[in-house]
């Protein structure tokens, strides 16, 4: 069987070409005789996969120098601890909740203090974004949280909160290098790098380098503290390194699409296709409130559980992998990354018209 198209929330479809390239380097990469999985982590070779990668990212996100890049592991939950480990120092923190993601975030930062709940989207089941032109931010907010793609629910801050002056701090796990960011707007970027970037198992942030100092909380395990991780280019301990090198060619591959404002319009293009459907279809219906839809993840329904267990089952039968809605939420959901190409959106358009007619 060739490959399918995958509509996976993540782990997630990759560039072909970037798994290609992987492939052809497996057994020799570039004359060293092994693979970058069998590799020390000290090498030259790998020090050059690392440095590559970094300064790539740097250059594509417009990451300034005051701003550290780490790539560390533990995935995106593991930050939802180090981020009140390393940021809470008044012990008070304000999260918006816009989903579960941000919803296990707030609960683990309960751990470390008081924790405010600005706003939330909970009452219609997470379908928009809450208004955040104007929140009771607290005098003594170490950060206010977000969640800026919410990959269950489909939902996208497209303008980001007025924190009235206190550090941002956003999770992009699936949204990461899907359009361009001003990096000087948060304190702390961070995602896990499964769904937009490379294999899981790496997590990167992207930290203003005055916020990563000794002063954490007390207990904070070595390995869970920021400055650990800096002072050691992210090399204190064998890091996730086949994934960061994965990472890497993902950067390269989208610096030759054109970089991320490429990339937003690649995005635009694509998800539209699939908006529009579902907006004149009357079978299928989107799910979120249409000024929040995201880009990267449109979930959509058809009011008829049966219906839309019959719909995954034969879109599976036809090619269409992994479309079923996140277990919370039912329905069905479609994943498409930057390395979803327009022809999968446009094939999956197509099967949804034809099962559409085909179920009148
Ligand atoms: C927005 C968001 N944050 C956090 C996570 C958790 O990531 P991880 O499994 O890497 O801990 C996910 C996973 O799907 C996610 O979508």
């Amino acid at each position: 069987m060739g490959r399918v198209y995958n509509f996976s929330a993540g782990p997630a479809v990759l560039p072909e070409e970037v798994l290609r390239e992987a492939a052809e380097e497996m057994l020799d990469y570039r004359g060293t005789g092994m693979s970058v999985m069998e590799m020390s982590h000290r090498s030259k070779a790998f020090q050059e996969i690392i440095d590559t990668a970094r300064a790539d990212l740097r250059g594509l996100m417009g990451i300034p120098e005051d701003y550290e890049v780490l790539f560390l592991q533990g995935g995106a939950s593991q930050q939802f601890a180090m981020i009140p480990m390393n940021l809470m120092k008044n012990r008070v923190v304000d999260y918006i909740v816009t989903g579960q993601w941000a919803k296990k975030a707030s609960e683990e930062a309960k751990k470390y203090g008081k924790v405010n709940i600005l706003a939330s989207s909970a009452d219609k089941t997470f379908s928009y974004i809450p208004d955040c032109r104007d929140l009771p931010v607290s005098e003594d907010a170490d950060y206010v949280y977000i969640c800026e793609n919410n990959t269950i629910y489909g939902t996208k801050y497209k303008e980001l909160p007025d924190t009235k002056g206190k550090l941002l701090v956003a999770d992009v796990s699936s949204c990461f290098l899907s359009e361009p960011v001003d990096v000087t707007k948060y304190g702390v970027i961070y995602g896990g790098v499964q769904k937009n970037i490379g294999p899981a198992g790496t997590v990167i942030v992207i930290i203003r380098k005055d916020l990563i100092t000794e002063d954490v909380l007390p207990g904070t395990p070595t390995m869970l503290k920021y400055k650990t991780h800096s002072d050691a280019g992210s090399l204190y301990n064998t890091p996730p390194a086949y994934g960061i090198y994965i990472c890497g060619k993902v950067f390269r591959w989208l610096k030759k699409q054109g970089g991320l404002a490429a990339m937003k319009k690649y995005n635009e293009k694509k998800a539209k296709i699939l908006y529009d459907f579902l907006d004149q279809s009357s079978m299928f219906k989107g799910t979120v409130a249409p000024k929040d839809r995201s880009l990267m993840n449109v979930p959509f329904v058809t009011g008829d559980d049966m219906l839309d267990a019959r719909f995954v089952k034969e879109a599976k039968a036809a090619g269409f992998e992994n479309l079923k809605g996140h277990r919370s939420v039912g329905g069905m959901r479609a994943s498409i990354y930057n390395a979803m190409p327009m022809e999968g959106v446009e094939a999956l358009t197509a099967f949804m018209k034809k099962f559409e007619e085909e179920n009148q």
